[in-house]
């Protein structure tokens, strides 16, 4: 198995060959402080959304689901700015200048008297006149004057079931995958002509509305959201940030125009996302080698192609730039591309310092565009599976984790074996592992110690096995091995904590086909390209095997176009990835020196 040029299948195309180490013409940028001046290129897409007020206001006997709907990860799923959670009565009402997104939550589960229910009915309705109401949950069943307002007539509500949402045109435009909840799910039977329905689920074979708007009253419902669970599904508070924009009729501006520096493997891949992603489309190419950009116009045939990336640079349509050249420049492109005021997507790592990224995160800021890293790992399915467990607390404290890739055989014969191009086997592969590994154990990290071994394939110049640890403050540790020396494979990953423990172990498939005249044709795949077979373990000795779901459909990219045409967080941040540059380079550091410990630079 080829361990060290993994990370996505190669394409048939551009082989490995070592003759092919293209780091083309350096881009010469200063970096640091000489920081340039943005261009016209991007200023027509202003974040509008930026900022986006969510005022929760409960009746709530059900302490569960007061506790699940104010304490939601708003900031965080949903980016709201503020989040300002109070009873309906006895509060004044919230003075906000009503930015686009703005939204009040109104949760009731009882009414002890008409004359409450009245009070409750009219303090909302006085809400609304501020900003948007959403009525969620029980309040539909408690408060049928305000149902009425939003010029609905409940029916009568299901089992708790799986409900699949599906969005209206327009109203959460790059939602691809269905989103599930489970809830019980009030059926309306009918509503008036001037309600907009934003969401609809289908119940025999019908679609019935889920979320509606009336834009006269200014109050819209959720039809669910009685279930407290429902409250800490990222997605589901997602889409109440898109239906407060929906209700303060934000539409996404024009597309923006993606220029790809560097059209490799992964180049290809991010231009199959681009085009599938509705808001992102494919605008232009530049490759030093032409075939390449043929390659491209595969995908968009109309797109500009350039042998050189200035020149793409210098291309005032493109708003957003995917740096996916080899990782040495890719901190150098990151100035240029700030510079003429693109925001800008790398590919991992983000560059082979800290400091050097310090410096593009301080420019990024300087100019006010996006800088993210490409950690698409972090959406892989048996990681999600993981991360899930993690933090619904399925072992308890987390506090020693082992993660290892590799296998043995020769590295690829391509710059990702070359240490001065790609930073060595621990950035090449770490990129991923430590992102995840970071992702899965927050906290201060006391130190870094590392071992790397060249002892067989000294045609190549990356380690051919490493040893990252991570030794954090509060004495938790965190293990990455990658390996072209390992005849014998580790669990993917193996992570104890104080209540059990989680493995993630490699499977050994084949893809299994026929030739054309009817043989059986086999190929077996790396195990790197399948997802971990996951199981968590109890204290008891008793073992439950995981299902790994299918992967999110171009998780990375959706997050990209939701955050720069709506203001909605990524769930990958720049600091994460410099952060994940200083364990590597600490790491290559403490390798280098009989594996010292070295703090993160
Ligand atoms: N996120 C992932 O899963 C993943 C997977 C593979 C690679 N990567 C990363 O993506 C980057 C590219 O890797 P790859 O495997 O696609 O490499 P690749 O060699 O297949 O592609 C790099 C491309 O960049 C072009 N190029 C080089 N210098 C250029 C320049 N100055 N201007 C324009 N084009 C230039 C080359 O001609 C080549 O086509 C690396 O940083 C790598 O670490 C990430």
């Amino acid at each position: 198995m080829i361990a060290g040029c993994g990370q996505g299948t190669p394409d048939p195309g551009l082989g490995c060959p070592q003759t092919v180490i293209m780091q083309g013409r350096p881009p010469s940028v200063a970096t640091g402080s000489c920081h340039g001046v943005v261009t016209t290129a991007s200023k027509r897409h202003r974040r509008v959304t930026d900022v986006a007020n969510l005022v929760i206001r409960h009746h709530v006997h059900d302490s569960r689901l007061r506790t699940a709907l104010v304490g939601a990860d708003w900031t965080a799923a949903a980016g709201y700015t503020s989040v300002d959670a109070a009873p309906i009565l006895g509060e004044p009402l919230p003075t906000l200048d009503g930015a686009p997104g703005d939204l009040t939550l109104v949760v009731v589960d009882h009414a002890t008297s008409s004359d409450e229910a009245d009070a409750l009915t009219s303090r909302v309705l006085a809400l609304g006149r501020e900003l948007p109401v959403l009525l969620v949950g029980p309040t539909l069943d408690v408060l049928p004057d305000l149902v009425d307002a939003a010029g609905v007539t409940p029916g009568s509500w299901t089992p708790r079931h799986e409900i699949r949402l599906r969005a209206q045109p327009g109203v959460d435009p790059r939602r691809l995958d269905d989103l599930l909840v489970s809830d019980r799910l009030l059926v309306p039977d009918k509503s008036s002509d001037d309600v907009r329905v934003l969401v609809t689920a289908n119940l025999g074979f019908r679609d019935h509305p889920v979320a509606t708007w009336n834009a006269t009253a200014g109050i819209g419902t959720l039809l669910l959201g009685s279930d407290p669970a429902v409250w800490s599904q990222r997605d589901l508070l997602r889409l109440v940030r898109h239906l407060g924009l929906a209700a303060a009729g934000q539409a996404d501006a024009a597309d923006m125009r993606v220029g790809m520096i560097g059209y490799g493997a992964i180049g290809h891949e991010h231009a199959l996302a681009v085009q599938a992603v509705p808001g992102l489309a494919l605008a232009a190419v530049s490759d030093l080698n032409p075939a390449r950009v043929e390659t491209a116009r595969g995908v968009a045939a109309d797109v500009a192609g350039y042998s050189d990336s200035v020149d793409l640079l210098g291309d005032a349509s493109v708003d957003l730039v995917v740096v996916s050249t080899p990782p040495n420049s890719h901190a150098a492109w990151a100035h240029r591309a700030l510079a003429a005021g693109k925001h800008v997507v790398l590919e991992k790592p983000m560059a082979l310092t800290a400091a050097e990224c310090d410096d593009v995160l301080a420019h990024a800021a300087d100019v006010d565009r996006t800088v993210v890293v490409y950690q698409n790992r972090r959406f892989d399915p048996d990681y999600l599976v993981m991360r899930r467990l993690v933090s619904d607390g399925a072992v308890g404290e987390l506090f020693h984790v082992e993660s290892f890739v590799g296998g043995y055989g020769h590295p690829c014969n391509y710059w990702h074996s070359d240490a001065a191009i790609s930073g060595g086997a621990i950035f090449d592969w770490g990129s991923h592992y430590i992102d995840q590994l970071l992702d899965l154990m927050p906290g201060d990290i006391a130190s870094v110690t590392a071992a790397n071994h060249k002892r067989r394939w000294h045609d190549v110049t990356n380690a051919d096995h490493s040893r990252v640890t991570i030794h954090f403050d509060d004495g938790r540790e965190a293990y990455f091995i990658h390996s072209d020396l390992a005849a014998a494979a580790k669990p993917k990953w193996w992570a104890l904590g104080t209540d059990g423990a989680i493995r993630g172990d490699w499977r050994n498939e084949r893809v299994v086909g026929r030739s054309a005249i009817g043989t059986m044709t086999e190929d077996a795949l790396a195990p790197a390209d399948s997802p971990a077979a996951m199981s968590l373990h109890h204290g008891d000795g008793s073992i439950t095997a995981l299902a790994v779901p299918a992967a999110p459909t171009h998780a990375f990219h959706r997050e990209l176009a939701d955050h720069l045409l709506r203001g909605l967080p990524m769930m990958i941040q720049a600091a994460q990835s410099r952060r994940v540059v200083a364990v590597m380079e600490a790491a290559e550091r403490s390798a280098s020196t009989g594996s010292v410990p070295v703090p993160l630079p």
